[in-house]
């Protein structure tokens, strides 16, 4: 996979996209990652990329011509196939593991990200296919939401991963949270592990697991737990612990 990102401080990016998974993952050919600054696409002496709102309002916004220079000049190098050209925003579509996944089977990806009160709106309107809001608050820029998305897609890249089977257990992969999980010592400040996990049956364990799972989701996140893939047993077993007076 290639991912551009087109930004305005493409150093913000060097240290995360260099570390751990993802540094492992450039080094293995998985993922190619190039950081483009908006700025070496400007043609005047201050290199301006913001000026003032039209209509007034606080803040500077970022202007079009820059941003649509880099992205083609770039699209020009790849050949004709469809690139995503993903907005960071806070007024896209929520992230999240689905999206991430369906990133993860691009060949190629383009992220714009914005700064300082935002960006001319005829790039949204004409350049970009997608627009991502990593949650509902505000980042100083595109860049650390760039970070994140990066970091998300690239993990599910095959072969990214040591062992792919972490991928099906995470958080969020089956619309269910994750077990609580557990390492030695086996007593710690007198907290002891479960010891159904000490039993040696997996099968067993398979099924204490995926109880907590359940249970865990229940009290906090219980919106996902209607795309959750339930058995009408687990249904049934959600609703008698419910019901059962604790
Ligand atoms: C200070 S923000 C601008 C916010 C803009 N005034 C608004 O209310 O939508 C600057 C840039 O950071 C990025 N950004 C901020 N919050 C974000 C979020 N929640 N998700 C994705 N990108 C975000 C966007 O690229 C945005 O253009």
């Amino acid at each position: 996979m290639h991912i551009d990102i087109f930004c305005l401080f493409p150093e913000m990016l060097d240290s995360p996209l260099e570390q751990s998974i993802i540094k492992r993952a450039r080094e293995k050919g998985l993922v190619e990652i190039t950081a483009h600054n908006i700025r070496d696409y400007t043609h005047d002496k201050h290199h301006t990329v913001d000026d003032y709102s039209y209509g007034g309002g606080p803040g500077m916004v970022l202007k079009p011509e820059p941003i649509f220079e880099a992205v083609d000049t770039i699209k020009q190098r790849i050949p004709a196939v469809e690139v995503p050209i993903v907005l960071l925003t806070p007024a896209g579509r929520l992230f999240n593991q689905r999206i991430a996944l369906e990133m993860a089977s691009s060949s190629h990806l383009m992220l714009i990200c914005g700064h300082y009160e935002g960006i001319d709106e005829r790039v949204r309107e004409h350049l970009a296919t997608d627009e991502i809001s990593l949650g509902d608050y505000i980042l100083s820029g595109g860049e650390t939401a760039a970070i994140v998305l990066i970091d998300a897609v690239v993990r599910l890249i095959p072969g990214v991963l040591g062992s792919e089977m972490s991928l099906n257990t995470d958080s969020h992969t089956n619309n269910l949270l994750e077990y609580p999980q557990y390492t030695r010592p086996p007593v710690y400040r007198d907290w002891e592990v479960p010891p159904i996990l000490f039993s040696g049956n997996h099968r067993e364990i398979d099924e204490w697991r995926r109880r907590k799972a359940i249970l865990r989701t229940c009290e906090r996140r219980p919106d996902l737990l209607e795309r959750a893939n339930l058995s009408p047993e687990e249904k049934q077993w959600i609703f008698e612990s419910l019901s059962s007076p604790k």
